[in-house]
């Protein structure tokens, strides 16, 4: 019977995987925030964190509270399932203040959604603009109320 020796390289793959795995230890251990692991799978002070910034949506029911007229023609139309800062973008300042006016929305932005595009779902109604009737869509379309004309 042949005598079993212990092959070297052996050795130095068992240290090999001991220097690895004792570096990922040491990493983890250095590296992983104070925090995590507190209430789950996350920094606990993320949450902290995240809410103490300042917010910047005030929320379609803060715009119908002035623009009531505007928030139920809406609900009427094609587009009532919109937010308003959809189109007119983040806008609680002014609705703080109504002296910060909102940015214009742009007839471009109509596009954004409207343009042929056959990646596009086929039950948004979309356009080839050289096609349509022109560039300037609120000549045509309340964009409150979508398929009615000012
Ligand atoms: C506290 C009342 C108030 C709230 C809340 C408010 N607005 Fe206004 N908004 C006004 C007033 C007042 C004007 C100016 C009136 C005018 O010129 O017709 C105005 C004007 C506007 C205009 C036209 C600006 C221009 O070019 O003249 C837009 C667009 C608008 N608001 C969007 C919004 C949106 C979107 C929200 C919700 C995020 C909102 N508003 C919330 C009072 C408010
Ligand atoms: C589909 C995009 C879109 C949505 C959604 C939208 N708006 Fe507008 N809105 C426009 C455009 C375009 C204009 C005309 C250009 C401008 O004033 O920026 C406009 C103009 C306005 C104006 C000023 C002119 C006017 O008609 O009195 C107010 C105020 C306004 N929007 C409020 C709102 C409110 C409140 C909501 C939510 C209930 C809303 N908008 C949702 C696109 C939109
Ligand atoms: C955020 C995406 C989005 C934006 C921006 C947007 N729309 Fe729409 N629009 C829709 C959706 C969704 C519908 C409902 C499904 C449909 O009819 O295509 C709709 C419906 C319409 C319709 C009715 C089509 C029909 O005959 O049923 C017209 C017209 C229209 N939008 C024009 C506009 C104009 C003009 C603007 C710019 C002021 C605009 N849209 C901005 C998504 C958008
Ligand atoms: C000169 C008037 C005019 C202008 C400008 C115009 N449209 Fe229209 N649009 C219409 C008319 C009329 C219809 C409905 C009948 C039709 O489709 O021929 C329509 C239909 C639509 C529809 C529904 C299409 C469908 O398949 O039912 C969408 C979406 C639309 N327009 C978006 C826009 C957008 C976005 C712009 C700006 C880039 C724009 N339109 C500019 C007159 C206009």
């Amino acid at each position: 019977m042949r005598h079993f020796r212990f092959p070297p390289q052996l050795f130095r793959l068992v240290l090999l995987t001991l220097a690895i795995v004792g570096a990922y230890l040491v990493a983890r251990t250095l590296l992983t925030p104070q925090s995590f692991g507190e209430y789950g799978w996350y920094r606990g002070s993320a949450l902290a964190e995240i809410a103490s910034r300042t917010p910047v949506f005030a929320g379609k029911k803060a715009c119908a509270e002035c623009h009531a007229d505007i928030a139920q023609k809406m609900a009427q139309s094609e587009h009532k399932t919109f937010s308003c800062e959809a189109c007119h973008g983040a806008n609680r300042e002014h609705a703080m203040d109504h002296d910060v006016v909102p940015a214009k929305v742009p007839d471009s932005y109509c596009l954004r959604c409207h343009e042929g595009n056959p990646s596009r779902p086929s039950w948004i109604k979309q356009i080839v603009v050289k096609d349509h009737y022109g560039e300037k869509c609120s000549d045509c379309h309340l964009p409150h109320q979508p398929t009615q004309s000012p």
